[in-house]
């Protein structure tokens, strides 16, 4: 096989027919086939793929159970293909299809590493983005090529062409963090990469709505401290414990309101703390782990679980704090600061970990 287009989904029912026939326009002669990336969506788009690939090879579709994950999606569609090279696109047709064959053919003539599709090679904005969307755009293309070290006039595009032996090489060291996977490639490729760019119009979406929402943001600048200091301190971990840092003032706002108002301070300091642990938790579960976000009867399941492990958590840090204070360890014991400071940072890991392995566990 020549090449693969990987197409991450999600509700994206309506645009899988669309999608499929202006692949087959565009690419008429190629040998190609295309693998849809579906989490398994609401809407079944993985359904109406399966159906159709029945009778036609070139479609195949992986249905991924419980997960999320934009970058996730397109890894693990690359991984399930042995093509000469990959083209990474949205099923919204949002992505110029008709450059298929130019991107294709400059990897090939060139010998390159890389091909990516530019929204802002010769624009500077894009008419398919609202003006916050090109906005933030602008601002996070310049932290992306200050952090990651590349110069690339679209860091944040999602449609790209990409030879299968370079990607398989990155892959192991590859985050899988958040949507920006082009961005993911180029900071944990150890070598530079030789790649090229073509401008292409980005076309307002026809049939679904955009997955990509505020939180997104926060999911970028993970990934952005993922490829700079993710090895000293892992992402999801700073994003832990600033979620931890917003419960402390939770946890003050709702004392002083329960207090001043309605309770003793008993009632209110108990009732501020499962407050300040519920609002952890719903924050981590749409910033901390959102590829791994609990619904439904599932998140009344892991909010328990998490009140338990905080809950320990906050014991152990209040027993080592309270040991190492009343110990004898030089310069150590009786300062009242450090003492706290090491309960806390005890209590954090605890929780952190117990966070990842059972509360949000990897399926
Ligand atoms: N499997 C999977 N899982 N697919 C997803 C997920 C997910 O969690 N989230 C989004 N997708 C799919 C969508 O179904 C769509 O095919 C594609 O990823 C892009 O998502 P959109 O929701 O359409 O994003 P956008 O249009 O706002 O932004 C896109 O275009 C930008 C410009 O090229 C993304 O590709 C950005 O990464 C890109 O910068
Ligand atoms: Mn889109």
């Amino acid at each position: 096989m020549l090449l693969s287009i990987i197409t991450p989904t999600f509700n994206e029912a309506k645009n899988v027919k669309p999608f499929i026939k202006a692949i087959s326009q565009a690419v008429k002669s190629t040998e190609y086939e295309i693998i849809f990336v579906d989490d398994n969506s609401l809407d079944k788009t993985y359904d109406i793929v399966k159906k159709i690939a029945k009778n036609n090879h070139k479609i195949r579709c992986l249905r991924r159970i419980g997960r999320r994950g934009l970058s996730s999606a397109v890894i693990e569609g690359c991984l399930s293909s042995s093509a000469s090279y990959f083209l990474i696109m949205d099923t919204d047709l949002q992505h110029d299809e008709k450059k298929i064959p130019e991107m294709l053919n400059l990897i090939k003539k060139e010998n390159l590493d890389l091909v990516i599709g530019s929204r802002f090679l010769k624009k500077k904005t894009s008419k398919g983005l609202s003006r916050t969307r090109n906005m933030i755009s602008k601002i996070a293309n310049m932290l992306a090529n200050k952090i990651a070290r590349v110069t690339l006039s679209d860091p944040m595009s999602g449609y790209f062409i990409i030879r299968r032996d370079v990607f398989e090489k990155i892959a192991p060291n590859l985050t899988g963090l958040g949507f920006k996977i082009l961005l993911d490639i180029f900071s944990s490729s150890r070598k530079s990469l030789k790649f090229k760019e073509i401008q292409f119009y980005f076309k307002p979406r026809k049939y679904g709505e955009s997955k990509l929402d505020v939180f997104v943001v926060w999911e970028y600048l993970l990934l952005l401290w993922e490829a700079r200091l993710g090895k000293i301190i892992p992402a999801r971990f700073v994003s832990f414990c600033a979620i931890g840092g917003s419960g402390v003032f939770v946890h003050l706002f709702s004392l002083y309101m329960l207090y001043s108002y309605l309770f003793s301070f008993f009632y209110a300091q108990s009732i501020a703390t499962i407050i300040a642990m519920t609002s952890n938790f719903i924050l981590n579960n749409i910033l901390t782990y959102r590829d791994r976000r609990k619904k439904g009867f599932d998140a009344i399941k892991a909010l328990i679980v998490f009140y338990i492990t905080c809950g320990i958590g906050a014991a152990a840090n209040v027993g080592i704090a309270n040991s190492v204070y009343t110990g004898n360890i030089n310069g150590v014991s009786g300062e009242w600061y450090i003492s706290g400071v090491i309960g806390a940072f005890v209590g954090a890991v605890w929780n952190f970990l117990m966070s990842s392995l059972i509360t949000w566990k990897q399926k």
